[in-house]
């Protein structure tokens, strides 16, 4: 006969799914950043503390299930120091430690670095760098950052409140319209890790994902200059079509005159991880899938469908996309 599983197992189950979870480009407790490693360990610190008061709530629980009569003495002391004065002295602790943690969270980025202002729109990510010297240059859904440099970023927003957030790199921040929230962020590993929009914010939220990319800082240097520098020229009539058809309107490609302010910059969007703020691969089928499908891919989304271009025309934009490295 099967017998159905018990509490335990179904604990021990739960437990190993929950941990097979804390593996990946998303994970908090594989930190690759200064402030990732204080909240990873102040977060070890309160699982412990949890742990402890839950086994010495289990024991006397027992304790009391098992002893039929206690005496009234016992039972003041129990409620006096189990109730308030243990809990007084762990919680003090736990609070005490947590904000001892909070001076190296909120540190600015080195003034030799650049800083990079973020804007959260429905649905990705405006990201403009501004280096020390001044010069300046604009991406979407991607950051890049050295090795070892400790870097600030302003966070803003248009519409809504949306919350910037790179678990393995640091803890969240709210955008808020009308404000600059502010993040700093210590690199301690190289990698590609996962970012995300971490604030309900319409429709399409769980499609506003991002790409932190770590490098050393020779590669940080050589990625700023390839920025700084306009889209690569087009092959054949891709420029031509990208403005007649509208696309120049919403969408900057520096060195062409497509100078729309409204999408994001598309000068080196083919040099980019994905296509539409991480939800398609970076290859021409992503953007024609994009440009043919994006109601329906994100659904809210300020950018119209052209499902009204001929697919030789589709073909045509998504290859000079792809080639906008
Ligand atoms: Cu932006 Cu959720």
């Amino acid at each position: 006969m099967r017998s159905s599983p018990t509490g335990f197992q179904l604990a021990a189950l739960t437990t190993a799914v929950a941990c097979l979870s804390c593996d990946g480009p998303f994970s908090t407790l594989q930190p690759a950043g200064t402030s990732a490693a204080i909240i990873a360990r102040l977060f070890w610190w309160m699982a412990g503390g949890a742990l402890a008061i839950w086994l010495l709530v289990m024991f006397l629980s027992l304790w009391a299930i098992r002893s039929p009569q206690i005496p009234a003495e016992k039972t003041r002391l129990l409620l006096i120091g189990g109730g308030t004065v243990v809990p007084f002295l762990l919680l003090t602790t736990l609070l005490g430690f947590g904000l001892s943690e909070m001076p190296a969270l909120v540190n600015k980025g080195s003034p030799e670095e650049p800083h990079i202002r973020i804007t959260g729109e429905q649905y990705w990510w405006r990201v403009q760098y501004v280096l020390p010297d001044g010069r300046s240059f604009e991406t979407a859904n991607e950051v890049w950052l050295p090795l070892g440099r400790r870097i600030s970023f302003y966070l803003e927003s248009k519409d809504v409140v949306h919350s910037f957030w790179i678990p393995a790199l640091g803890g969240k921040v709210d955008m808020i319209p009308g404000r600059t929230t502010h993040l700093a962020l210590e690199p301690t590993r190289t990698g590609v890790f996962g970012g995300w929009c971490a604030e309900y914010c319409g429709l399409s939220h769980a499609r506003m994902r991002f790409v932190a990319r770590v490098v050393e800082p020779e590669a940080f240097t050589s990625w700023v200059e390839q920025q700084l520098q306009p889209s690569p020229p087009s092959r054949d009539a891709g420029t031509h079509l990208f403005v007649s058809t509208g696309c120049g309107a919403c969408h900057t490609v520096r060195g062409t005159p497509a100078d729309g302010l409204i999408g994001p910059d598309l000068t080196h969007v083919g040099s980019r991880e994905a296509v539409g703020a991480g939800i398609l691969p970076n290859e021409s089928q992503g953007f024609a899938e994009f440009l043919t499908h994006v109601s329906h891919l994100k659904p809210e989304s300020q950018m119209p469908t052209f499902d009204m271009l001929p697919a030789s025309d589709i073909r045509l934009l998504a290859e000079y996309l792809e080639e906008r490295k």
